[in-house]
């Protein structure tokens, strides 16, 4: 199959979040499949333009009045053949952020920048004389390439591309003011005909909703949460209705990043049959933060943006989070990198000051992430939902056993710990409250002094656990498959659909 991934995101070039590491490492394992697959990105200020090819002739892209011109860089995917094309624009690209930047989290010309992005990957095609079987798009920024597929590009050579939207983040949407919505150079009856009113804003991924052939999230448990009011950030009703399409197909570790025994971030390697690598790594980890080198400390890291979603108000709040308590009470270490909100930072620094076993780096730096993977005995993740997160499984993977909230990917991931049996991969609570993150980190501490052959047993466990995206890539493809039978089927009915009316090709208002 010819498969295009259109997302603002790939590692190494882009990665704000985990999306970054999803799409190269899924777009790696198809390509392994045997699959024709090639990415297309903007060319943001990270991304070194020295180490690309110019594509001869610039781009024309029917947005706005008229046209934009990009021109066209590319280069390919490390540790495959993989083509990956960068859109170069320097009104919408020529800055730093990918989203956002500290005086301006979301740009304001978001709705623009990546409206150019989702309509330049067509013509990118044309380009190329390259036309895809499948068009894949990921989370709201590239929503509108599904959109423009369904009701315009489908007219033309793309007739027979089938479209398929991965939700990686149902909690950012891509809300802005309805006056961007000329610029996507759409008519105006699509404005409610292909779902981008929003209580009369423009929302960019329940357009991608609307109109992509088939959904994807990244694990079942949140493919199942999002269709309720608690996860479904006033989408759950238009879930509910494209659920006949949706599955929810769970990420992976991609090995080529994240191997414990090959990892050239970690001072020493390690596997789950020699583990003195391990030991090596906790002392770097605790002289690098500054904490005790103690070998008999158990020692909790975590490495995350510091965001509302990732339980960060329960656990760092300054006036009810647990963390205080949790360093001041228990006899363990703790260590965090992280960026994000203002405020949380500030804490963060507080709390390094005022405890002596707790530090804190701020900002974002990819050796420390690795270290704190390889070097910590538990890995925190309090998330207040978490489609799938990768953390704790590249953790599982490191022998650094999870603490973790059951919700989502992590409820699909880890196996909570039995003390009677000795079972389990990591310490779960069914209901985020400082309370309960203090409770399980202490569970998880008691086990470590009192319990020590069933941490060591959880960690054999933990590390033998596989999260192949060989096998993720296989659910893809076989839903890939059921999009381009949907395409090359005629309109009329849909087989499986639930509730009257509902017809594969239409997905407007009335749906919702
Ligand atoms: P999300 O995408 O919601 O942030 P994931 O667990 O899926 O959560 O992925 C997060 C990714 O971002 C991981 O690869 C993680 O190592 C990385 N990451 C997050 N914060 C930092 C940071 N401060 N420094 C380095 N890497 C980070
Ligand atoms: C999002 C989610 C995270 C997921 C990642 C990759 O950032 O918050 O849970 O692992 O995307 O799919």
């Amino acid at each position: 199959m010819k498969i295009l991934m259109v997302t603002s995101e790939a590692v190494p070039f882009a990665k704000a979040g985990g999306l970054g590491d999803a799409v190269s490492a899924l777009s790696r394992a198809l390509a392994r499949a045997g699959h024709d697959v090639r990415i297309v990105l903007p060319r943001y200020y990270c991304v070194d333009r020295s180490k690309l090819r110019l594509i001869e002739g610039p781009l024309g892209v029917p947005v706005g009045v008229g046209e934009e011109w990009a021109a066209v860089y590319t280069s390919t995917l490390p540790g495959s053949e993989l083509p990956v094309y960068f859109l170069e624009h320097e009104r919408f690209f020529g800055r730093d952020g990918i989203y956002g930047d500290k005086a301006e989290p979301d740009f304001a010309d978001n709705p623009e920048r990546f409206a150019f992005l989702s309509r330049a990957a067509f013509q990118l095609c044309r380009k190329l004389s390259w036309i895809p079987d499948i068009l894949h798009a990921h989370d709201w920024p590239s929503a509108l390439a599904t959109v423009y597929l369904r009701h315009a590009e489908r007219f033309s050579e793309f007739a027979k591309t089938a479209s398929v939207l991965s939700i990686h983040n149902l909690g950012y949407q891509g809300v802005y003011d309805k006056s961007s919505y000329p610029y996507f150079n759409l008519p105006w009856e699509l404005f409610h005909g292909a779902g981008f009113e929003h209580f009369d804003r423009v929302n960019l991924l329940k357009s991608g909703i609307t109109a992509a052939d088939c959904l994807t999230t990244v694990s079942p448990s949140y493919a199942r949460e999002i269709q309720t009011p608690d996860f479904g950030f006033g989408l759950d009703g238009l879930l509910r209705f494209r659920s006949p399409d949706l599955v929810g197909i769970l990420n992976g570790v991609d090995l080529h990043d994240w191997d414990p025994t090959m990892d050239p971030y970690l001072p020493q390697t390690f596997s789950a049959s020699d583990l003195s690598g391990k030991q090596r790594c906790k002392v770097e980890l605790q002289r690098e933060f500054g904490l005790p080198m103690d070998p008999s400390r158990p020692l909790v890291g975590m490495v995350t943006r510091l965001t509302d979603q990732k339980g960060v108000g329960e656990l760092f709040g300054p006036l009810s989070g647990s963390a205080y308590r949790i360093c001041s009470d228990m006899d363990l270490q703790f260590a965090v990198i992280g960026s994000g909100e203002s405020w949380c930072e500030e804490e963060l620094r507080s709390l390094s000051s005022r405890l002596p076993n707790f530090r804190a780096q701020i900002g974002y730096k990819e050796r420390l992430a690795h270290l704190i993977e390889g070097g910590a005995d538990f890995f925190l993740m309090p998330s207040r939902y978490e489609p799938c997160g990768l953390n704790q499984m590249y953790s599982l993977h490191y022998g650094t056993l999870p603490i973790v909230h059951r919700t989502g990917g992590l409820a699909d991931t880890v196996e909570n710990y039995n003390q009677e049996t000795g079972t389990g991969t990591g310490f779960m609570f069914d209901h985020l409250t400082p309370r309960s993150i203090y409770d399980t980190v202490g569970w998880a501490v008691w086990a470590w002094y009192n319990r020590p052959a069933h941490i060591d047993t959880m960690r054999q466990r933990a590390m033998g656990r596989s999260f192949s995206w060989t096998r993720s890539a296989e659910e893809y493809q076989k839903l890939y498959d059921r999009a381009l039978a949907l395409v090359s089927e005629p309109p009329g009915p849909r087989a499986g659909a639930s509730g009257s009316g509902a017809t594969r090709r239409i997905h407007g208002p009335e749906a919702q």
